[in-house]
């Protein structure tokens, strides 16, 4: 069996990019009998971003209510909270240990802040950066390996950390032995990069998502403020550069994507073209939205699974991670 394994961050509402980009194909894959579905909160990865105690909390309720809403098997997928294995943490450390620091100059996370100190004239180019933040990519590799996975479907701003997991295990492997699986990242081809309101890529941290479960009239009034060029109704119009239409294409058949840039070339619009937006994602998210609504009604059944799923996820992290321990020589003396 293929070991399937993402996670989500619990600093934010899920927006539709989580979805297309993570939820939506990894609960795909947890329906196949050949697949052994690993989902998780990444808590501790919240606090790098956000160190507020309320959010962090709230955001883990309604990521967890998310991922039963949409229908998730918990019975096949093992279901858990980041923070409830501790091996992981553990993991980390092992892993720290045989981690180059210059990969971790590399990452995209740290690069980027970086950057933005640079452009601005602050002179300590590092200033905000913790620790958390600078080896961020580590953390993510524990949770990968600790649970040996194949497949991590992510969307592709996450690419580079399973790069990175993939070289830091063979880097372990290489001095110890044979202990960790390489994973590979899955990418969908349609739900890579999802835009959002204002058309760069949907992010927490740019402000711009578009909340999977929102009520249907807020959902309406975020998918009109979606930002469009200022052609006229009648204008024939490039679905290709069109954030409308990318996000359409991102839950819509191939025959209904076809259907609609014919209707661009048709001059559709742009209202128009929110409204069949709007109605299309409106449709296919109510079930889901109608049992989300309940389950964040009923914190002590998600808890329950959560804990089930600890349950599940340390019978495999507590005895491996002993044999790494064993493996780089911290074991008993008799
Ligand atoms: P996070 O919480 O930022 O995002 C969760 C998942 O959603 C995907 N995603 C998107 N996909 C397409 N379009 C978008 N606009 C978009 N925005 C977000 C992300 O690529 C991700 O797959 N570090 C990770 C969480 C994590 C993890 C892991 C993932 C921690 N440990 C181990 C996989 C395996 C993160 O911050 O994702």
């Amino acid at each position: 069996k293929a070991t399937v394994l993402t996670g989500i961050t619990t600093t934010g509402t899920p927006h539709l990019g989580n979805y297309v980009g993570a939820i939506r194909p990894a609960i795909a894959a947890s329906k196949n009998d050949n697949v052994a579905p690993f989902y998780f909160l990444a808590d501790y990865h919240a606090l790098i971003k956000c160190q507020e105690p309320d959010r962090v909390r709230q955001s883990s309720r309604e990521i967890a209510a998310t991922w039963l809403a949409l229908g998730l098997d918990t019975s096949n997928a093992v279901f858990y909270r980041q923070s409830d294995v501790p091996e992981i943490l553990e993991l980390t450390w092992i892993l720290t240990c045989v981690t180059a620091k210059g990969l971790m100059n590399r990452a995209h996370a740290y690069k980027a802040a970086v950057a933005e100190n640079e452009q601005g004239d602050e002179k300590d180019p590092d200033k905000g950066v913790t620790m958390g933040l600078f080896s961020y990519p580590i953390l993510m590799a524990a949770d990968i390996l600790m649970f040996k996975a194949d497949k991590v479907p992510v969307g592709r701003d996450q690419i580079q950390h399973i790069e990175m997991a993939r070289d830091i295990a063979a880097r372990f492997n290489h001095i110890y032995g044979e202990h960790f699986t390489l994973p590979e990242a899955v990418v969908e081809e349609h739900g890579a990069t999802l835009l959002g309101l204002d058309g760069r890529k949907m992010s927490k941290s740019y402000n711009n998502t578009i909340p999977l479960f929102e009520p249907e009239k807020k959902l309406r009034k975020l998918i009109n403020k979606i930002k469009t060029n200022s052609l006229e109704p009648g204008e024939p119009k490039d679905p290709d550069t069109c954030t409308l239409f990318s996000i359409y294409k991102a839950f819509a058949t191939q025959a209904e994507v076809a259907e609609i840039r014919q209707r661009y070339a048709d001059g559709i619009g742009w209202g128009e073209m929110k409204q069949v937006l709007f109605e299309y994602i409106n449709e296919h998210i109510a079930p889901a939205r109608e049992r989300y609504e309940a389950l964040m009604q009923a914190p002590d059944h998600i808890e329950q699974q959560l804990q089930e799923g600890a349950r599940k996820a340390r019978a495999i992290s507590v005895p491996f991670l002993k044999d790494l321990r064993e493996a780089v020589g911290i074991s008993r003396i008799a």
